[in-house]
């Protein structure tokens, strides 16, 4: 995890803060939290969130802002790729910025509460950024990920964001 991560959380779910607004109180799940800029506003926003990521280091963090503004925030330490289980399902909501682990997808649909919202949003192919192409989108293919779940929003260029709900 960089020291210079941002700590603002992601412009995709601020920009769908009003559909986050109108989901019934409940837990949400951030995946690959990192330094906890979207679990910290999930929990600003009254949801329990779990915040999920193998960075020992970055969770402390997470754990010491959330108890520095008491929030419901559960840090939680799990490489994902070795136990991709989800901690705590259903979650009306769940988030996952800036990471692409493709054997998710299944346990990520499986974890939504009825009517819960997934916001998805990393890099595409399209992106100029030194990064390693398995990690990389590919066109359309969060589309095709989660077609199982209704999409709300969906926009590609250099990264590629999706809202969906399932029905
Ligand atoms: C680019 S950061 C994104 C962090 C956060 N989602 C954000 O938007 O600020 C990617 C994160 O994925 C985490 N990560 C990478 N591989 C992982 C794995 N196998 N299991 C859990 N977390 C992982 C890293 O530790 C890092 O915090």
């Amino acid at each position: 995890m960089r020291a210079h991560a941002p700590k603002d959380p992601s412009a995709w779910l601020v920009e769908h803060r009003e559909l986050l607004a109108v989901q019934p109180a409940g837990r949400a799940l951030d995946v690959a939290c990192g330094r906890g800029r979207n679990a910290l506003e999930l929990a600003r926003m009254g949801f329990r969130v779990d915040a999920v990521d193998c960075d020992r280091d970055a969770l402390a963090e997470v754990a010491g802002r959330a108890a520095a503004e008491g929030l419901a925030v559960q840090a939680i330490e799990r490489d994902l790729e070795r136990e991709p289980n989800l901690p705590q399902p259903p979650y009306r909501v769940i988030v996952n910025i800036n990471f692409l682990q493709r054997t998710l997808v299944g346990p990520l649909v499986a974890a939504l509460a009825p009517g819960g919202l997934l916001l998805f949003e990393t890099f595409t192919r399209a992106c100029t950024r030194p990064m390693r192409p398995g990690y990389l989108l590919e066109p359309n293919e969060l589309l095709r990920a989660f077609a199982d779940l209704t999409v709300l929003r969906y926009r590609e260029g250099p990264v590629a964001g999706l809202v969906a709900r399932r029905d």
